[in-house]
């Protein structure tokens, strides 16, 4: 590493957190304290992804090994350190998470305003094989100093007041939006800092790449096969790429990088679609509106959708504007 590479000004996560602070006078440092701690956790699982094969945290939890030690699955293990970092940030009053049935209450002693949702780890199919999986989150709050519960959970997305993901792909990148635009940060290794990297990520208007599981294609309806077989093989124009990891962090990520659109449909098996409303779709929702683009169930805008249950599902269409504009008025074309 020569010393040109080194900056000596470089823009840290925290140091950018602070910087947003500073710009709200009223501001408590309740938010740079969570954000610190989800990026504590973020750090901390990427070197545990990163050496998941070595320390043996492949597999599924419950199993033991040759020395009846319990086998302890990554996204255990993702999970238990976004809670204990979460529950020690003393920020937050309520947690939601994929991996957990009902919310995670705090004892009132260190109870703060926040309350956050999120995917520990995001892409559970791609975990063993190296492929790319990522850790999700949003951040809503409540105004009254009252016991929390479910009912504080199920705010819509327009109430966010930040969220972000990190990725765990070739390298580690966290991308955050407090509201005010998108920006994201490489995890610099030999350092163990976030550096911002991506400043004002904008998605582009228009991409080349459609982003969808064509094997459920016989599960479709009619608008989604139309507009799928559109972008193969256009009546003008170059037909788009197909692109689809099966991580949803990827997929976005490239989605906001490249442009293109990522769509979970919802299909005759799942009429609801298979991501998660609290902390999968409404994080991505709200980053990729930041970012100039649009995410939709189908009908409406996925922030405005009021949630009714902790781990309801969405269709989603999430993109650049011109794409999920174009596939939205297949839909409507089809119901009239
Ligand atoms: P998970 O929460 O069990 O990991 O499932 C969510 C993942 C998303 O990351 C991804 O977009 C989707 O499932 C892929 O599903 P499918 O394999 O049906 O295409
Ligand atoms: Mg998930």
């Amino acid at each position: 590493m020569g010393s040109q590479a080194i900056d000596s000004n470089c823009i840290t996560l925290t140091r950018f957190v602070l910087n947003e602070q500073k710009k709200v006078p009223t501001a408590t440092g309740d938010l740079t304290q969570l954000l610190n701690s989800i990026q504590t956790a973020v750090k901390v699982i990427s070197s545990a992804v990163r050496r998941a094969g070595i320390t043996k945290l492949f597999g599924t939890a419950g199993e033991t090994n040759v020395q009846g030690e319990e086998v302890k699955k990554l996204d255990v293990l993702a999970n238990e350190l976004f809670i204990n970092t979460l529950k020690s940030s003393l920020t937050v009053g309520l947690l939601v998470s994929e991996e957990n049935e009902t919310v995670i209450e705090i004892e009132l002693e260190n109870r703060g305003k926040y309350i956050v949702s999120f995917d520990p780890l995001d892409g559970s199919s791609n975990i063993d094989c190296l492929v790319s999986i990522g850790s999700i989150f949003a951040i809503t709050k409540k105004d009254d100093n009252s016991k929390p519960g479910i009912k504080d959970a199920l705010q819509p997305g327009n109430k966010i007041v930040a969220a972000g993901y990190a990725l765990y792909g070739s390298a580690t990148m966290l991308v955050l939006s407090i509201g005010s635009g998108v920006n994201g940060f490489m995890l610099d290794p030999y350092i163990g800092e976030f550096i911002l990297t991506d400043q004002g990520m904008r998605i582009p208007d228009k991409g080349q790449i459609y982003s969808i599981n064509e094997g459920y294609t016989h599960l479709w309806d009619e608008a989604i096969k139309e507009y799928v077989q559109n972008k193969k093989d256009p009546a003008k124009g170059k037909p788009y790429n197909a692109r689809y990891v099966g991580s949803m962090v990827a997929d976005v990520h490239r989605t906001i990088k490249y442009g293109g659109i990522f769509v979970y449909p919802a299909t005759k098996q799942s009429p609801k679609g298979k991501l998660r409303l609290l902390y999968e779709c409404n994080p991505m929702a709200y980053i990729v509106t930041q970012a100039g683009g649009l995410a939709s169930n189908g009908e409406i805008s996925i922030l405005d959708i009021v949630p009714t249950g902790l781990h309801e599902r969405s269709p989603i269409f999430l993109g650049s504007k011109d794409d999920v504009n174009e596939i939205l008025g297949i839909i409507k074309k089809h119901k009239s």
